[in-house]
């Protein structure tokens, strides 16, 4: 099992605040060592207070924006200014309130009529980013975790688990919606930093299981992302943590 940093803290603000340390110091690093900063952005509702705390004032004048790429570990097949579209939450709550160049933005082409054809887009656009690399090397990769253990798009028995060359696949949720566009595990576990949030008590057996030692047999998609190369960390609130506290 990797090793795996683990700071609980008091609610979802205290998340969010430690997580936008995490992002700045990140950045920071990232762009000091090699002159730009490549964040995977997560989606879901957890990172939202996060984001939104990265744009304001503290972080959105600390944070080396114009040296910043940002790309998406997940996406449903829905356009961007769906309501369960990852981009447009990203882009309301972040993006538009900070001084990114657009062209920095990479997001995954929802309303493409062929979701397969959204997946190869996107994968090129990552090797153009990351040339001659065996997988994407992000700075940060930003993830949270459902219920059932999965993680970006990733859900438990998918086959899309498997994948071991794409970097970028086609997946479908166990519950009826939209297909859903992926990175795949090599690409996550690349991540010269993977950050996991976490908050709330539906999320306790699981992050006791993943991240808190209890046994169980398979292991959750979460789980899978290991590093190849690079340094894992959770931050949960004391509600997701509550069945190890
Ligand atoms: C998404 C995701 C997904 C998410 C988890 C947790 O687009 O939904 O990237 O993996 O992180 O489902 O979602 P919540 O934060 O909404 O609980």
């Amino acid at each position: 099992m990797t090793e795996t940093q683990r700071l609980i803290v008091a609610d979802p603000a205290a998340v969010a605040t430690a997580a936008a340390e995490r992002f700045l110091a990140a950045a920071e690093e990232a762009v000091q060592r090699r002159g730009r900063f490549i964040v995977s952005l997560a989606g879901g509702a957890t990172p939202r207070a996060l984001y939104t705390r990265l744009a304001a004032a503290a972080h959105r004048d600390a944070v080396p924006w114009r040296k910043t790429i940002v790309f998406f570990g997940d996406e449903r097949a829905v356009p961007p200014d769906h309501p369960e579209s990852n981009y447009g939450m990203a882009r309301q709550t972040l993006l538009e309130h900070v001084p990114i160049p657009p062209e920095q933005v990479h997001r995954i082409l929802g309303e493409a009529a062929d979701p397969e054809h959204a997946a190869a887009s996107y994968e090129a656009v990552l090797r153009e980013t990351f040339p001659g690399e065996p997988a994407p090397r992000f700075d940060l990769v930003l993830l949270g975790i459902g219920a059932d253990g999965h993680t970006a798009s990733l859900f438990p028995g998918h086959s899309a688990l498997e994948e071991e060359k794409r970097w970028v696949v086609v997946a479908s949720a166990p519950k009826p919606g939209p297909p859903r566009i992926t990175l795949t595990l090599p690409a996550l576990r690349a991540g010269r930093r993977i950050l996991f949030l976490v908050t709330g008590e539906e999320k306790s057996a699981v992050f006791a299981r993943a991240f808190g030692g209890v046994p169980h047999e398979t292991p959750y998609p979460c789980e899978l992302v290991i590093p190849t190369d690079g340094v894992r960390e959770v931050i949960a609130d004391r509600a997701a943590a509550s069945a190890i506290l």
